[in-house]
């Protein structure tokens, strides 16, 4: 019989020894933490959700967040000293960045090495009103040089937004990994994001999946995150993915 009461489930009650990698926890570099203690206070309340590991994710946009490998380690060993005199020792963070492609990128491509996730696993966004117009020299170029472009909320770009998902399998063609946006599971950006996120997670096309955690509204909200048995099928194995393959 039908029920009007489907059971729900807590996303969070999955996500115990879950890595996050995608966040903007590192103080004071990005629209993230602005200062230590507010990576604390993030910290500790992903803490209460279960997780405890991180490769934290600053985003590197040169207009607006000029981050380089330097700015990025300094704000990795301020928070990592200030967890330290807290006694925080099962807090584990490594440090990559959210590369926007832009022509800056570009030209960062072709001078020093990027800061990857794991290996050669290098995050990577666009801007949501657009793609770069070289989208395909940048996938392109990247690959030339050995690096596996991972697409950060692949779901959030509207512009590619089609029920055939054409735009998004020429992507994966291209060699892209695809992470989500927990969040969007819920809706929190919209409906059609959550739509599109369902229906990449159903054709299979999702590798990962990241907080994108900036401030704590969005940890309240995981926090209450709750899905359908039917939605939670969709994503448990790519938490597994996401934790076997990063987890350290
Ligand atoms: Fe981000």
């Amino acid at each position: 019989m039908f029920s009007f009461f489907q059971k729900k489930y807590n996303l969070k009650d999955y996500l115990e020894d879950f890595i996050d990698i995608h966040n903007h926890i590192l103080p004071g570099i990005d629209d993230g933490a602005p200062t230590v203690e507010d990576s604390l206070k993030l910290i500790h309340y992903f803490k209460e959700i279960g997780i405890t590991q991180f490769i934290a994710t600053p985003h590197v946009m040169n207009d607006y967040y000029p981050n380089t490998p330097q700015t990025i380690k300094a704000a990795l060993e301020d928070l990592q000293k200030r967890l330290d005199k807290e006694g925080e020792g099962n807090i584990k963070i490594k440090a990559a960045a959210e590369y926007m492609m832009d022509q800056a990128f570009m030209e960062l491509l072709g001078k020093e090495r990027l800061l990857t996730l794991k290996d050669n696993l290098v995050l990577v966004e666009m801007s949501y009103f657009q793609a770069p117009i070289n989208l395909h020299e940048i996938l392109f170029q990247l690959q030339t040089q050995q690096y596996k472009p991972v697409l950060a909320h692949p779901e959030r770009y509207a512009f590619f937004h089609s029920k055939s998902l054409n735009n998004y399998t020429d992507l994966k063609n291209r060699g892209c990994l695809f992470q989500l946006n927990a969040l969007s599971l819920v809706g929190h950006y919209g409906k059609n994001m959550q739509e599109i996120a369902f229906s990449l997670l159903k054709e299979g096309m999702i590798d990962f999946l990241g907080t994108d955690t900036h401030q704590t509204r969005h940890l309240e909200k995981l926090s209450g995150a709750q899905l359908s048995k039917k939605q939670l099928d969709l994503v448990l194995p790519v938490i597994q993915r996401t934790r076997d393959t990063f987890s350290f």
